[in-house]
């Protein structure tokens, strides 16, 4: 049996966009295949790359491009490139498709929908890296990605836009799939290349970085998902890519929304958007209710007075992977931060004490506070775990499992008063 035959059914997740450059296939529930992809201009950013341009003009045009990386860290990808360049051959490439944090199904959606754009962004960095192998590494809970990927993989190798002497270029370049386990760790990307060389997923200590020592001991690039798709945008593009959104944050960005919004789903939009902007393009509060607060992902909580949040990388911007999660009037926040702290319980992979154990109380903590049971002293002691869990962790998970219990401690210091008293209405009735 073919493998495109044994392809999961794709779940219905609704996609819009008004740029139509990273959706501007995938808006539709269903995957493209190499034909559709080529008719529609796909692959010829490729030809464009090996024709007319040296790897160093292509590193040039992504440092120009301003890109951040959207795996989370908003790191500049052309710098990250210049550094592992800086470093001899051989070189990876490594696509971080782990997409495991609550409420992300960004790259799921390009992965699923329009696998060639992330070939295609894969191969020119790979070219522009002269990398010999790249690497996707799909969280295992994303089987229907992992086949749609084998199977544009082999698509592209009969068209000859993978392997051996690429369309006659001279650049030779192969991808593989590798399927994760299932545990968030394995997305911080030092953990990712442990599991990639088959070792237990833990965080490396840096320096050195992956760009100087990274997969195999060899300098290594890793980059996300959605960064790697921009790629092809950015070499169709060139300087034009500078008129799409605000200075310094170029390019189309992914926003997947959740919660109680009318239309959850995924968004492309400039980064000049901001929160309520996103809001309402995901058809406004279900209900016609009003906003209590914004989760990003699990790394932060918004309220409602502070809607007007762009949602770029600037200090005061959302950033991250853009992932929002949306809470209305009814909702607890500490029902919600429950299912927030048992996730990072569950996900500290324990390598050091103040992130294993400090989850852990932080979560008993909070269960303790849902359930009428916590006293003031354990309240005083969720503070000092915010503090005392980031300083004393080697990686961003640790550096921040307690933000959102931070946040909310801040912000919304009423909902603790109400579960100290049990007078909140949703947990006491
Ligand atoms: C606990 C943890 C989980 C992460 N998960 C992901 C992930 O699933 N996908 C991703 O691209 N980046 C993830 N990151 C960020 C990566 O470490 C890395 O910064 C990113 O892949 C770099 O790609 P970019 O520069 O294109 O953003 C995670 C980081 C941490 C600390
Ligand atoms: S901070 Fe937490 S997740 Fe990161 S290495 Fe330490 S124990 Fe593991």
């Amino acid at each position: 049996m073919n493998i495109r035959d044994r392809i999961p059914r794709l779940p219905e997740i609704y996609a819009d966009s008004n740029l139509n450059l990273l959706l501007r296939r995938a808006k539709e529930n269903r995957t493209v295949d190499i034909e559709e992809y080529e008719t529609t201009g796909g692959y010829s950013a490729l030809k464009k790359a090996l024709n007319r341009f040296r790897p160093e003009d292509i590193v040039a045009l992504v440092e120009e491009s301003t890109l951040r990386g959207r795996g989370g860290a908003g790191f500049p990808t052309g710098r990250k490139w210049r550094f592992a360049l800086m470093n001899p051959q051989p070189r990876y490439l490594v696509c971080n498709a782990d997409e495991s944090e609550p409420g992300t199904f960004k790259d799921r959606i390009i992965i699923e929908r329009d696998p060639h754009l992330l070939l295609e962004g894969m191969i020119i960095s790979g070219y522009a890296l002269q990398a010999k192998e790249g690497y996707i590494y799909i969280r295992g809970e994303y089987p229907a990605g992992y086949m749609i990927l084998e199977n544009a993989i082999q698509e592209a190798k009969e068209r000859g836009y993978l392997g051996k002497n690429i369309l006659g270029s001279g650049f030779s370049f192969d991808i593989k799939v590798y399927r994760g386990a299932g545990a968030y760790i394995c997305g911080e990307e030092t953990a990712l290349l442990e599991s990639l060389e088959g070792k237990r997923g833990h965080p490396r200590l840096r320096p050195p970085y992956p760009a100087q020592v990274g997969l195999y001991g060899r300098p290594t690039v890793v980059n996300n998902v959605e960064t790697l798709s921009n790629i092809p945008i950015i070499v169709t593009y060139e300087a034009y890519f500078m008129n799409i959104g605000p200075a310094g944050f170029y390019g189309p960005k992914l926003f997947p929304i959740s919660g109680k919004v009318n239309r959850p789903g995924v968004y492309e939009a400039t980064m000049d958007i901001t929160l309520q902007e996103l809001i309402d393009m995901a058809g406004g509060m279900k209900d016609n209710k009003d906003v209590k607060a914004v989760f990003a992902g699990a790394l932060g909580i918004y309220r409602k007075d502070e809607l007007d949040t762009p949602m770029d990388y600037s200090p005061k911007g959302f950033g991250g992977t853009g992932t929002t999660i949306v809470l209305d009037e009814d909702d607890c926040i500490i029902d919600a931060l429950t299912v927030i702290t048992n996730f990072f319980h569950h996900e500290s992979c324990g390598k050091c004490t103040p992130c294993r154990v400090g989850t852990y109380e932080q979560d008993v903590i909070l269960k303790k506070l849902k359930e009428g049971k916590a006293t003031e002293k354990d309240v005083e002691y969720l503070k000092h775990l915010s503090k005392n869990i980031p300083a004393n962790s080697i990686c961003g998970l640790g550096y921040s499992a307690p933000n959102a219990v931070a946040d909310a401690l801040e912000k919304f210091p009423e909902e603790f008063e109400a579960h100290l008293n049990k007078t909140c209405k949703r947990c006491f009735g």
